[in-house]
C-alpha cells in the first residue's frame, strides 16, 4: 500500500513540444484515481512516467515514502496492466501468473499459495491449464489482472484495459475491476478515454487536456460544477449545451453577466408558453434530430439564432423534425462561464 505523489511533473520527447506540462497530484492510500482525457492528451505519457517506463523530464514522482523518479520499473513495486493483454500465448495460465513471481525469486509455496488465491478471487480457478487462446476475451484479461495481483505490488496501473473488450463486456469487467480495487484497497491510477467509465469507476477523477489539469474531484463534484467549459462538455453525455450569450436566440431572466451559460440536455424542460413563469432561461427550438436510445430521446434542434441546443425527453415523446418546441432551465441548473472558459466565482 502507498500514497503516490507528483510534483510538477514535466516531459518533452526528444524534438517535440511539451507533452506534459507541469502535473502536481496527491493519489491517496487506496485510492482509486482515474486520468481521463481526450485521445493525444498525455495520459498513457503520464502513467508511464509512474510506472518507470519514462524518463521525466522535470519535477518529482514518490511512491510511498520513495522517490522514484531514478528507479527502474522493477524497483518501484508497482504493476501495470495494458489493454493489449501481453499473455505468453505457449504457456498456460498458470505459468502465466507465476511467470514474474519466479523472475523475482519467490518461494514455490508462495507462488502457488497466491496464484490460488488470487485464481478464486477471479474465478478463473477452472481455466488455470489452459492456454490463452482457450480463452474468451474477458478470461483473459482477468489472468492479465491476475498476473498483477498475484505481485501483491503497493500500486497497480491500468491503461485502458478494457478498450479492446466489447461493450457488454467492458461493462461487466468495469464493475469486476471496481470490486477487486475496493477488495484489495491497492491505491490504483486507472487511465481512460471513456468518461462513463471513469465517472463509474473513479473515487476521483483528473480530467486532463493538452498535457495540464482541467480539474480534479469527485465524479459528481465534477459533473456539478465543471471548472470549464473543456470538462463540462466532456463529462456527461449528450454534452452539456454551451450557449453564447452574445449571439442570443434565448431569453434569460435574473442570471448575471457571463459570456457563456452552460445548461446540460437533462436540465431543460420541455414547457408551453404558458408555464415559462420561474425559469431563468427560456429558448425555442426547431428541432432537427431526434435520437431514440431506449428509455429517454435524444432531442438536436437549433434557437433562433442559429445556435445549437440538445434536449432530452422520454423515449415514448413522439417529436417530429421540424417541430417548433420551447425549453427551459432553472437557475440553479446554469453554469456560467467567462470568455476564457473558466467557471464563473460564486456559480
Ligand atoms: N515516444 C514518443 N515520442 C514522441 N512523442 C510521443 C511519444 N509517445 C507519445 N508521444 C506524443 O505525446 C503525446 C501524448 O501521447 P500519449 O501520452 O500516448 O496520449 P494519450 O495516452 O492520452 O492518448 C502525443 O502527442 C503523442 O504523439
Ligand atoms: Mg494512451
Amino acid at each position: 500500500m502507498a500514497k503516490i505523489t507528483l510534483n510538477n511533473v514535466r516531459k518533452t520527447y526528444a524534438g517535440t513540444v511539451e507533452t506534459i506540462k507541469g502535473v502536481s497530484l496527491d493519489i491517496a492510500d487506496g485510492e482509486l484515481l482515474v486520468l481521463v482525457g481526450p485521445s493525444g492528451c498525455g495520459k498513457s505519457t503520464l502513467l508511464r512516467m509512474i510506472a518507470g517506463l519514462e524518463s521525466i523530464t522535470s519535477g518529482e514522482i514518490s511512491i510511498g515514502d520513495r522517490v522514484v523518479n531514478t528507479l527502474e520499473p522493477s524497483e518501484r513495486d508497482i504493476a501495470m496492466v495494458f489493454q493489449n493483454y501481453a499473455l505468453y500465448p505457449h504457456m498456460t495460465v498458470y505459468q502465466n501468473l507465476a511467470y514474474g513471481l519466479k523472475n523475482r525469486n519467490t518461494p514455490a509455496d508462495v507462488i502457488e499459495a497466491r496464484i490460488k488465491k488470487a485464481a478464486t478471487t477471479l474465478e478463473i480457478e477452472q481455466y488455470l491449464e489452459r492456454k490463452p487462446r482457450q480463452l474468451s476475451g474477458g478470461q483473459r484479461q482477468r489472468v492479465a489482472m491476475g498476473r498483477a495481483i498475484v505481485r501483491e505490488p503497493s500500486a497497480f496501473l491500468f491503461d485502458e484495459p478494457l478498450s479492446n473488450l466489447d461493450a457488454k463486456l467492458r461493462v461487466q469487467m468495469r464493475v469486476e475491476i471496481k470490486r477487486l480495487q475496493r477488495a484489495l484497497a491497492t491505491t490504483s491510477v486507472y487511465v481512460t478515454h471513456d468518461q462513463m467509465e471513469a465517472m463509474t469507476l473513479a473515487d476521483r477523477l483528473v480530467v486532463l487536456n493538452g498535457g495540464h489539469i482541467e480539474q480534479v474531484g469527485t465524479p459528481i463534484e465534477l459533473y456539478e460544477k465543471p471548472a470549464t467549459t473543456f470538462v463540462a462538455t466532456f463529462i456527461g453525455s449528450p454534452s452539456m449545451n454551451l450557449l453564447d450569450r452574445a449571439r442570443g436566440g434565448f431569453d434569460l431572466s435574473g442570471v448575471p453577466e457571463a459570456a457563456t451559460i452552460g445548461i446540460r440536455p437533462e436540465d431543460l424542460k420541455v414547457v408551453s408558453d404558458g408555464q415559462v413563469a420561474g425559469y431563468a432561461l427560456r429558448a425555442d427550438v426547431t428541432v432537427g434530430a431526434v435520437e431514440l436510445v431506449g428509455a429517454e430521446s435524444y432531442v438536436y434542434g437549433k434557437l433562433s439564432s442559429g445556435q445549437d441546443i440538445a434536449f432530452r425527453v422520454s423515449g415514448r415523446s413522439q417529436i417530429e423534425t421540424g417541430a417548433q418546441m420551447t425549453v427551459a432551465a432553472h437557475s440553479h441548473d446554469i453554469h456560467l462561464f467567462d470568455a476564457g472558459g473558466a467557471r464563473l466565482a460564486g456559480h
